[in-house]
């Protein structure tokens, strides 16, 4: 397996509770290096392009208000098959099917303020890694 790079996003409903720190710890402690790292708020329309794959599906309004409802911390992590391990340490997309010690068990509110985002193959993390971090800040 190559190394390779994930998007991951700690989503407004954990920056706005004070768990960008811990989701971090996680992600570290999995042995994931963070290669790049920002918070911003995305506009409404941002967040469409960002999420634009989603744009027929019924929660695609409510999902981009959300996500553009307060600021984000979007990071690059870097590992070994780091999109699965991410996805993995991520859980479920609904926290109530989420295994135990998974972020989303533990930290996510409901299936749509569910903490984090992670790219879900490498062709997603080729597109969503350049939406939020150009070339410089990927060294
Ligand atoms: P993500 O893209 O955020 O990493 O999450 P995912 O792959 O586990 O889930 P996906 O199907 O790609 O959905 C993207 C995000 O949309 C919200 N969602 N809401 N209300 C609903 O039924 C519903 N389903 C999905 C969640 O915020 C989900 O993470
Ligand atoms: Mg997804």
């Amino acid at each position: 397996m190559a190394v390779e790079r994930t998007l991951a996003i700690i989503k407004p409903d954990a920056v706005s509770r004070g768990l960008t720190g811990d989701i971090l710890r996680r992600l570290e402690a999995a042995g994931l290096t963070i290669v790049a790292l920002k918070r911003l708020r995305l506009t409404r329309e941002q967040a469409r392009a960002f999420y634009a794959v989603h744009r027929e599906r019924p929660f695609f309004d409510s999902l981009t208000d959300y996500m553009s409802s307060g600021p984000i911390v979007a990071l690059v992590a870097e590992a070994e098959d780091a999109i699965r391990r991410w996805r993995e340490l991520m859980g479920n997309t609904d926290p109530q099917e989420a295994a135990p010690g998974t972020i989303r068990r533990d930290l996510g509110l409901d299936k749509e303020k569910n903490a984090v985002h992670g790219s879900d193959g490498p062709e997603t993390a080729a597109t969503e890694i350049p939406f939020f971090f150009s070339a410089l800040e990927l060294n």
